[in-house]
């Protein structure tokens, strides 16, 4: 991808949230972060060895600040008012888009205002494109909070190639049908020249939708990509769409899990621990979807069967905060918390908490080491659109040792099939699995592992990024 002229980006990413948040201290000062998300994990690796620029917002409402570059990497601030975040993102985008689209495992919300905010709000992020595009640039919108922004930048820059990739699972059509702006979503993402989704199921959806509210003619037809893709023809405009599983920087976690300090960090962790026979992980936003509740109540089953011996075994649980003004996060919180309690009131002894639950964000190096020590990552979301975490796990074990339990509802699990699946809807299945992995006979753990690695390592974000890329029809320089 090529840099930025005068004349404004020929590459451009088109995000919600900016890598970086801006957090604002109490004495006044403020300073960047590393934005939350496997969105951001995901992208930021690759935009910054390919020059771009990247449109967001700075994660805090009425933060007025300029374009900045950082790392060779242009980023273009939109300005989100306090209301805007309370209806656009907190509203439309997290009360109704996100548990919708998540096989409503908690009820969504539909509020005209909310909507009405979503509009304003996408508009400003095509108008902010369109000013910072170059002539012909190539555009890439992620993610739903931005589904409108296509057509509406197609409308003010017919020149630009327009891609959208949605991070979260399409839900089934049925689900769908209840969104009652059903076909302004599709309209807005059919203004794009390529339309992609993790799995071929959400392709599949969207198509039928298309047909059904827009009256357009899917036919399938080949797109160069080995994912089953289809066509969608607007007018004389060609829509494709297609499935292209997301990964991560396979290479960088393992070249980082192999770094010495890293290892003797999660050494540290193990002794920190009580030096315990073995220890579980989970590592999460703390988000409803991730089925954080129901690795808790099959750790406390097994503990209450006798299974597990509380002597042996910990948890450690770490939840970035996430989403905290949101009326289904603040219940969950309360709900995970509760269940921790639980545990550790009836299972730990003093100074040995069978559960260690940390309600915050780790850096890279030292979830890195976590995840080395961990003997067994437990990722058990009842939907997820792919799952970053369990592959990371499993870049970061070029020993071979760990094992994974994954639910059969992360998009990643159709990847990687060598894991414990799990049906998180089975809490039998679920503690069984978990059982199976704390007793796993070494051999077959690495057995295990290999194959789970050989498909990480060989698919990783560079080449999801150059597939969808090569899809839309631009040429990657690398
Ligand atoms: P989502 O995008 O829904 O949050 P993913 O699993 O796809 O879920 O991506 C989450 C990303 O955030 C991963 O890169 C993961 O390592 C990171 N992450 C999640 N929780 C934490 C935490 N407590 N500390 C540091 N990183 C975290
Ligand atoms: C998921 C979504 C991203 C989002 C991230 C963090 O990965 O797909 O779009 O950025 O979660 O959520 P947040 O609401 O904090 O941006």
């Amino acid at each position: 991808m090529s840099s930025i002229g005068e004349n404004g980006a020929d590459f451009l990413v088109v995000a919600n949230r900016l890598p970086v948040d801006l957090e604002r201290l109490p004495d006044g000062t403020q300073r960047w972060k590393h934005s939350p998300g496997g969105l951001v994990t995901a992208l930021e690796p690759f935009l910054r060895t390919h020059s771009g620029a990247w449109i967001g917002w700075p994660g805090v409402a009425d933060a007025e600040v300029d374009a900045f570059e950082e790392d060779g990497l242009q980023l273009h601030p939109v300005t989100l008012s306090a209301t805007e975040v309370a209806d656009y993102y907190e509203g439309f985008s997290n009360g109704t888009l996100w548990p919708l689209y998540h096989d409503v495992v908690a009820p969504p919300a539909f509020h005209r205002r909310w909507w009405n905010a979503y509009v304003r709000v996408n508009q400003r992020f095509a108008d902010v494109t369109a000013k910072v595009a170059a002539q012909g640039a190539t555009v890439w919108v992620q993610d739903y909070q931005l589904q409108l922004v296509p057509a509406m930048l197609r409308e003010l820059r017919p020149d630009l190639r327009i891609g959208f990739f949605l991070h979260i699972p399409f839900p089934p059509v049925e689900l769908f049908m209840q969104l009652p702006w059903r076909t302004e979503i599709i309209r807005g993402l059919l203004g794009a020249d390529l339309v992609g989704f993790h799995r071929p199921g959400g392709a599949q959806n969207f198509l039928w939708l298309a047909r059904r509210l827009v009256g357009l003619e899917p036919s399938r037809g080949a797109v160069g990509v080995r994912t089953r893709p289809g066509v969608v023809q607007v007018g004389d405009r060609t829509v494709r769409v297609g499935a292209f599983p997301i990964s991560i920087d396979s290479a960088g976690l393992d070249a980082l899990a192999r770094d010495k300090e890293v290892q003797k960090h999660a050494k540290q962790i193990r002794e920190d621990l009580g030096n315990p026979k073995k220890i579980l992980l989970g590592v999460d936003r703390l988000d409803y979807t991730k089925g954080i509740d129901v690795r808790l109540r099959a750790l406390y089953e097994l503990l209450a069967d006798g299974r597990v011996d509380p002597s042996e075994v910990t948890m450690v649980q770490l939840a970035t905060p996430s989403r905290e003004r949101v009326e289904h996060y603040k219940q969950m919180r309360g709900e995970i918390e509760q269940a921790v309690g639980r545990i550790n009131g009836e299972f730990s002894t003093v100074g040995h908490p069978v559960v260690h639950y940390l309600h915050q964000s780790v850096n890279r190096r030292e979830l890195t080491a976590f995840m080395t020590a961990a003997d067994v990552m437990v990722v058990t979301p009842v939907r997820d659109g792919m799952n970053l975490v369990c592959k990371e796990y499993v870049a970061t074990r070029y020993d071979l040792g760990g094992a994974l339990v994954l639910s059969e509802f992360a998009g990643a699990a159709a990847e990687l099939t060598s894991a414990f699946l799990v049906n998180p809807h089975d809490l039998d299945g679920v503690k069984n699995a978990l059982d199976a992995a704390l007793t796993l006979d070494p051999a077959e753990g690495r057995r295990r592992m290999r194959a789970l690695r050989r498909q990480v390592l060989t698919h990783d974000v560079d080449r999801w990024a150059r597939s969808f890329l090569d899809a839309l029809g631009t040429q990657t320089t690398v």
